[in-house]
């Protein structure tokens, strides 16, 4: 399949983007470089790379010529990031989704996969121990409010034009390629540098941690499903902050302090006492859920990402 990845040379976009080529599809990627390129060199010498802003009309009609699957990523996050620029995060969301929208109907592409996000439960009731996609759903933020808004839009794209479109809502990611706007490479870098392991809040508020390479072979086992979905991709575990942290210094078995701070205002609408989700409507579509435990999952990015550490 010819396949677009815009966001392509992010986090989860250079992950997905080097297991599709591994898999023999044709990849375009298309990405502004906003957090620099995490393309290995062997896969971006195999994609055909667009460097550009997803808001421009023009660069996504020409990116999508002759796509089966549009995997739509790029987007701005990162809960400071975010806080700060509420009017840019929502302008990408609309106005990038949108644009894969209208350049899926010209180019008679066939799957639109968007990363939405869990963030937009934000403070729903956890069911049945673990969020559904039929959960009512509550997002506060300018990021979660546009991830909502693009699933409706996509919904009813999909009554309308019968394009198929999955809303993928991601639960804490984690893996290499990472940067530390994420919490579980900030705490790594922290014990790396000796530095206080800091903690925003009591520690105890939970998160669901998925496995990058669990959510990359979910992301693949999604494409050529027709219809219109939204599916969960989590790991179906709980774990406290404070563990997190624990759990991270011991693995690299760092000196420093576990310290808990206050969080910044603008941080509140994004404090969430619990999150936890289940991927058995991901299972029911794909025969597959995320199964590495965050204990592993912690161990091998350690051992990939700090190799010297490794040594010593
Ligand atoms: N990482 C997670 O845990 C997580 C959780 C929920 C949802 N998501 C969603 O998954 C997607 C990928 O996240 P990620 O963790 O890889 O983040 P990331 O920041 O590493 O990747 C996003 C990419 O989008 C690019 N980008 C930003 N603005 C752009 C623009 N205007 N035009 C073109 N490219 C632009 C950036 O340069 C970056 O490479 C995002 O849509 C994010 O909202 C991620």
């Amino acid at each position: 399949m010819k396949i677009l990845v815009t966001g392509g040379a992010g986090f989860i976009g250079s992950n997905l983007s080097r297991k599709l080529v591994n898999e023999g599809h044709e990849v375009v990627v298309l990405d502004s470089l906003l957090r620099g390129n995490k393309l290995d060199k062997d896969t971006f010498a195999k994609v055909k790379f667009f460097k550009g802003d997803v808001r421009s009309k023009q660069l996504v009609l020409e990116a999508s010529k002759g796509c089966d699957v549009i995997f739509h990523l790029a987007a701005v996050l990162g809960v400071d990031i975010v806080a700060d620029n509420p009017v840019e995060t929502m302008d990408v969301e609309v106005i990038g989704t949108r644009n894969v929208v209208e350049a899926s109907e010209t180019n008679n592409v066939k799957y639109i996969l968007y990363a939405s996000t869990s963030g937009i439960y934000s403070h729903s009731a956890i069911v049945k121990n673990a969020l559904t996609e039929e959960v009512l759903v509550d997002p506060r933020t300018s990021y979660a409010m546009a991830k909502r808004y693009n699933e409706i839009y996509l919904a009813s794209h999909h009554e309308e034009r019968g394009i198929n479109v999955i809303s993928i809502r991601f639960f804490n990611v984690y893996g290499w390629n990472q940067d530390n706007r994420m919490v579980v490479p900030r705490f790594f870098e922290q014990c790396e540098d000796g530095e206080d392991i800091t903690v925003f809040g009591s520690g105890e508020q939970t998160r669901d941690f998925t496995y990058i390479e669990d959510t990359i072979e979910a992301c693949c086992k999604l494409i050529g499903i027709k219809g219109s979905h939204i599916v969960n991709i989590a790991n179906e575990s709980e774990w406290c902050i404070s563990e997190l942290a624990s759990e991270i210094k011991s693995i690299t078995k760092a000196k420093s302090n576990i310290t808990y701070l206050d969080a910044p205002k603008k941080r509140y609408d994004y404090e969430v006492e619990r999150r936890v989700g289940s991927s058995e409507k991901l299972f029911k579509l794909t025969n597959y859920k995320p199964d590495t435990e965050l204990r592993e999952g912690l161990q091998k990015i350690y051992e990939i990402n700090y190799p010297k550490a490794i040594k010593n």
